[in-house]
């Protein structure tokens, strides 16, 4: 069976009902024995349209807007900033609502019944006690294969889904450092985080961690720009921060938004630290191949989930597709 089928099942089996479409495929569990059948053929979202459909609205948030050049610098006098404790920031949950994301007072949109689905098991295994193997089950990771296939865009609006529960925090990680975007994203200026952490090993987290207006989420940064980006994160010194991440915040989920599997090396060695990861997979654009071998570079992780992402569906689309790699 495909992984494709799988989530399809595991899907009706949660709902219970005849498959309804949904703009994204909530996570079905990877089982490596299983040969990944398709990716995302047109066939697959017949199969899937117990899950696939539409993308978000056109008017998606500043998701929309091209990568940074270069990831952002490090703010002006920050290197000399004192020691300070966990500074605020302004998220315009007005402007994400009308962007498409996952707020609060969104009403009962079908992103967020989508992300509802979605949280559902990530949360379920998170503080169980089958997810405390080696690695916390509350540290969960969204990757995929190539950039652009919407790990920010689900990383942010599950971390909102999550923090909306009465029983969660949140502290959503950018670990995505090639390519920061999530503060971006957010419509919020570049600041000081992981990097610093990673370069100054007298920075203390507090200093760097940002909380926002939703009292439940936090955010750390990607941080200040450096050439040694790739290497610091698959550094011990990374593999260290992790885990006083999650000593830290035992009772809390941290979502670490990552770079992709097949470009770096990073990502791979970010997910053995994972206790869960979220493989996002780009519809109608990411081939077979790509997904076969971003799985692959999982083999030996610990609940690896997928997300089938940016599907649609109108009627007869599927013949029109084409099906191209990157
Ligand atoms: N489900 C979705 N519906 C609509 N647009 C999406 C969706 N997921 C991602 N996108 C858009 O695709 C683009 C790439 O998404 P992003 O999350 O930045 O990718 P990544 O972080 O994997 O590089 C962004 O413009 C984003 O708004
Ligand atoms: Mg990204």
């Amino acid at each position: 069976m495909s992984i494709i089928e799988k989530a399809a099942r595991r899907i009706d089996q949660e709902r219970g009902q005849a498959p309804a479409p949904a703009p994204l495929q909530a996570p079905a569990e990877v089982d490596f024995n299983d040969p990944v059948v398709a990716a995302a053929p047109a066939t697959a979202s017949a199969t899937a349209s117990a899950t696939a459909s539409a993308t978000a609205p056109a008017t998606a948030p500043s998701v929309q807007a091209a990568a940074p050049a270069s990831p952002p610098p490090t703010p002006a006098g920050a290197a000399t900033t004192a020691r300070q404790s966990t500074q605020k920031v302004e998220l315009d949950l007005a402007k994400m609502r009308e962007l498409g994301m996952v707020t609060a007072a969104g009403g009962r949109t079908s992103l967020l019944e989508d992300f509802r689905i979605i949280k559902r098991p990530l949360l379920k295994r998170a503080f169980s006690a089958a997810a405390k193997g080696d690695n916390p089950g509350n540290l969960i990771m969204l990757t995929s294969s190539l950039p652009g296939e919407g790990k920010t865009y689900c990383a942010i609006n599950l971390a909102m889904s999550i923090a909306m529960e009465l029983d969660h925090t949140v502290l959503l990680v950018d670990a995505d450092v090639a390519r920061p975007s999530v503060l971006r994203t957010l419509g919020l200026p570049a600041q000081r985080g992981l990097m610093d952490l990673l370069i100054d090993d007298k920075l203390d987290m507090s200093e760097v961690l940002l909380r926002t207006n939703v009292d439940t989420l936090s955010i750390l940064a990607a941080g200040t720009s450096t050439p040694r980006a790739t290497e610091l994160l698959a550094s011990s010194t990374m593999t260290n921060l992790v885990k006083e991440i999650a000593h830290r915040y035992p009772d809390r989920i941290v979502i670490f938004d990552s770079p992709p599997l097949l470009l770096t090396s990073e990502a791979r060695v970010l997910a053995s630290h994972m206790g869960q990861i979220v493989v996002v997979v780009e519809s109608q654009t990411t081939t077979q191949h790509a997904v076969k071998e971003a799985l692959h570079q999982l083999e030996g992780c610990a609940n690896v989930n997928l997300i089938y992402n940016k599907t649609r569906d109108i009627p007869g689309i599927e013949e029109t597709y084409d099906y191209h790699y990157g």
